[in-house]
């Protein structure tokens, strides 16, 4: 596992400035659609951990928080983050599969299209549940592993062929090939989850009046 861990994050240092500027520069699925979902979710005086936080962009639409920690595979994208919101928040490189925190010791765990780049899936998620206190929120969003996994074809916006999706593993990336993107049904992420919480929230985001959906937005609770 070590191994496929070193080539997501030696890609994640390579691609950091690049992928920095297209988020700061305002990255339109970001814009139009996660940052208003992210913005109505109460972070009032509560402590937010921000697994796989690349650049840490999401602190600036949070209001009010008592603490961000925003953790990441990238030392280079942790630098950037330190720089652009070291005033804001704390950012460490850290596995989010083998988190570095005490037992609930955060009330909101985000994890914002990390899914898709981490290979130890389910490690992630049971570290996730247990640094959350109880009752705390795990806030997800992902690319649509039914209608937007990586071996698709998209024909036009609204015809998307799906090849092999119940094969699950390791696929390339579309935006940057050199990333490995780790697919999974939505069966497996669905039944993953619920081993710790219980899904409060489940929506399916249609981008620009589409008639397929490109991304999962989720909200669990822990039990
Ligand atoms: C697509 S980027 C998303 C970054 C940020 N959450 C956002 O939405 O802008 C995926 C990030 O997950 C990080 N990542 C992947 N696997 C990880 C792991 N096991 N632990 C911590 N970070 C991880 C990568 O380094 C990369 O920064």
């Amino acid at each position: 596992m070590r191994d496929v861990e070193d080539v997501v994050k030696d890609n994640w240092d390579k691609y950091s400035s690049e992928y920095d500027k297209c988020i700061i520069s305002g990255e339109k699925h970001w814009k139009n659609y996660f940052y208003p979902r992210i913005a109505k979710i109460n972070v009032k005086d509560k402590e937010i951990l921000d697994i796989g936080c690349g650049n840490g962009h999401i602190v600036r639409i949070l209001k009010d928080y008592k603490r961000y920690v925003g953790i990441d595979l990238s030392e280079k994208l942790i630098e950037i983050a330190r720089k652009r919101f070291g005033d804001r928040g704390e950012f460490y490189v850290m596995d989010a599969g083998a988190l570095e925190f005490d037992d609930e010791s955060f009330d909101i765990v985000f994890c914002l299209m990390v899914i898709h780049n981490a290979p130890n899936f389910e490690d992630l998620v049971k570290g996730c549940f247990r640094v959350l206190r109880r009752n705390g929120l795990f806030v997800v969003i992902e690319n649509h592993p039914c209608f937007n996994p990586p071996n698709r074809e998209r024909l036009d916006k609204d015809t998307t062929v799906i090849k092999e999706y119940r094969k699950e593993g390791v696929y390339k990336h579309r935006m940057n090939s050199t990333i490995p993107y780790f697919h999974r049904t939505l069966q497996t992420i669905l039944n993953e989850f619920s081993k710790y919480g219980k899904l409060e929230k489940f929506e399916e985001i249609y981008e620009d009046n589409r008639t397929i959906s490109n991304f999962i937005f989720m909200i669990w609770r822990k039990c």
